[in-house]
């Protein structure tokens, strides 16, 4: 009983530490679009071009305060040598990040475009531009770029109709507030019982409601052009942008959208249902031994991510080779027939058992496509409804990282709950964590993987997964202003 919880608490804490990472990871890159420098060449050290960079200094070190600032340089030189600038950080994002989107802005910017006498520039986190035409309180609806997730969606029309009303709906949230006021928002929409819309939409404080209105109204209608039929897209104006996907894509900030119940604590209950037949311990017992595992377990916690965080400060910017493109998860894409688990396992034959995990038996199998997965077929006792195993399959499988196992996918099939893993070698589970290998050869090999997911996927389904698939760089530049 004391080992069966210390080894689940061990696997929690390494789901724990992978997606903590992860987010790390995410947060604390600034993600780089696109630019576009027009307007003509200056030429080198001309007044022009020393006002600019003065200027995009006086950004970057604004950028330490505020999430917006528009300045201007040159007031006692010429007009023709004056320089507009701005940044703009998305609506949620913090405030150091912020300032290392809008640094490596103007640090690309002034490499990128350094004689060009406008020039604007996109991350996933924030817009620079420059100009030597002042405008500001204008809307600007070009250069334009229209950025596309390759993913197809099924339903075009419903889904394009459903798109319009939340992204309109959000536009209107966004152009509400009053000028120098944050013009952001977002929305998210209910396609499906367990897929949802996310939509985004963000002006620049300085224009004022009407302006940002008909400026949002310019990239929504763009958004055929950039991303019809696809499941992510965005428009991108210099004084205006929206996008959606089918994941959280921004943070949840304030009041999270209701519902779900979630527990205050990371734990799950003492009494786990993991070994419903272990009974015949009292509860003063389990008391005993539950207060104390919780207690070193927040400190172990509380500690790791202190180390880990000094550890990433030293080792930053050598942590982008997380990124990879993974598709999004979807329900359909993530449903497995009966009949292809059980041609893959030779209708489970006991020759492809691998054996036997805490919630059911694990087979070794071949997909038609030669790809080798770890099917493991769930105790009918398990007792969770149909839809909650889906939901839960969803969750899980965004789940991506690579320190761990992946969930390919599940298949329900009436009484039949069957998960669908990527098979990894029987070895023992070692984890690559910060830099040093973690053996738990306690929890042997296969096993301990899908204890691992199944551990998450019983107590922890409101696990914080949302920012993992901002790693994903399947966005593509579709086309760049050609009608210009
Ligand atoms: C401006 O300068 C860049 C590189 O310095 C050059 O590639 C580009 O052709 C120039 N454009 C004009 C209009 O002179
Ligand atoms: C931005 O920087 C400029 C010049 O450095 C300064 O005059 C201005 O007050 C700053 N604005 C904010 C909001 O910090
Ligand atoms: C910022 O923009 C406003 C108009 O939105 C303008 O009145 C103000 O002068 C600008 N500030 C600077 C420092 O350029
Ligand atoms: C901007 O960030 C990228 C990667 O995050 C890095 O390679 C680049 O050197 C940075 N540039 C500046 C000017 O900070
Ligand atoms: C900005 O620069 C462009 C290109 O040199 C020039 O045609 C335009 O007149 C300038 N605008 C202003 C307001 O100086
Ligand atoms: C940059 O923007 C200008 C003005 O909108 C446009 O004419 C030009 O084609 C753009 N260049 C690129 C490389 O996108
Ligand atoms: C999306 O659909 C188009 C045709 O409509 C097809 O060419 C493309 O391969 C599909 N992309 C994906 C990722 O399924
Ligand atoms: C805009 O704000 C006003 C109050 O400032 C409010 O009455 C109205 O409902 C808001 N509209 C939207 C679409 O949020
Ligand atoms: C979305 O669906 C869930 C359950 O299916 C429901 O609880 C929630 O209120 C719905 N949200 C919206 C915005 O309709
Ligand atoms: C949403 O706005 C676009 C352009 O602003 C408009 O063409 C479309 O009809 C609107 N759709 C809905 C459902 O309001």
């Amino acid at each position: 009983m004391v080992m069966a919880s210390w080894k689940k608490l061990v696997l929690l804490l390494l789901i724990f530490l992978c997606t903590c990472k992860a987010q790390e990871e995410q947060s604390s890159t600034p993600v780089y679009l696109y630019h576009n420098c027009s307007g003509g060449n200056t030429t080198a050290n001309s007044a022009y071009q020393l006002n600019l960079r003065t200027l995009l200094t006086s950004l970057s070190s604004n950028a330490t305060t505020t999430e917006f600032s528009n300045n201007t340089v040159g007031l006692g030189t010429s007009p023709s040598d004056r320089v507009y600038g701005l940044f703009m950080c998305r609506g949620d994002v913090p405030s150091a990040l912020c300032q290392q989107c809008v640094v490596n802005a103007t640090g690309r910017l002034r490499s990128q475009c350094s004689l060009a006498k406008q020039a604007v520039i996109w991350y996933d986190e924030c817009t620079v531009r420059y100009s030597n035409r002042s405008f500001f309180s204008t809307v600007d609806t070009r250069p334009r770029v229209g950025l596309l997730n390759t993913a197809n969606i099924s339903n075009q029309d419903s889904f394009m109709r459903l798109l319009f009303q939340t992204i309109n709906r959000t536009a209107d949230e966004a152009a509400n507030f009053s000028v120098g006021l944050k013009k952001y928002a977002v929305n998210q929409a209910n396609i499906s019982g367990f897929q949802s819309l996310y939509c985004l939409a963000q002006c620049t404080p300085d224009l004022s409601q009407e302006n940002c209105r008909s400026c949002l109204s310019g990239v929504i209608g763009d958004l055929p052009w950039c991303c019809q039929g696809k499941q992510g897209g965005r428009v991108l104006y210099p004084s205006c942008n929206v996008r959606y996907e089918l994941y959280p894509f921004y943070r949840v900030t304030a009041s999270p959208p209701s519902s779900s119940p979630s527990p205050p604590t990371l734990l799950p209950p003492p009494t786990s249902p993991i070994s419903p037949g272990s009974s015949g311990i009292s509860a003063g017992t389990i008391v005993a031994i539950v207060v104390p595992i919780t207690v070193a377990v927040l400190i172990f916690i509380v500690g790791i991510c202190f180390l880990s965080r000094r550890a990433r400060k030293k080792q930053q910017g050598s942590v982008k080779e997380g990124k990879t493109a993974y598709d999004i998860p979807t329900v359909d894409s993530l449903q497995f027939d009966f009949s292809t688990i059980e041609a893959a396992t030779n209708k489970f034959s006991a020759d492809n058992k691998l054996g036997e995990g805490g919630f059911g038996e694990v087979y070794k199998g071949t997909l038609s496509s030669g790809q080798v997965v770890a099917v493991k077929r769930l105790s009918k006792s398990s007792g969770q409804g149909g839809e909650e195993f889906k939901n839960e399959v969803v969750v899980v499988a965004k789940l991506q990282h690579r320190n761990l196992v992946r969930l390919l996918g599940f298949c329900l099939q009436g009484e039949e709950k069957i998960l669908v893993y990527e098979y990894v070698p029987n070895k023992s589970l070692d984890y690559i964590l910060f830099g040093r290998t973690i053996f738990l050869n306690s929890v042997s090999t296969l096993h301990a993987c899908f204890d691992f997911y199944f551990f998450c996927f019983q107590f922890l389904p409101c696990w914080p997964v949302q920012y993992i698939h901002n790693n994903r760089q399947s966005t593509t530049i579709q086309e760049a202003m050609r009608k210009n």
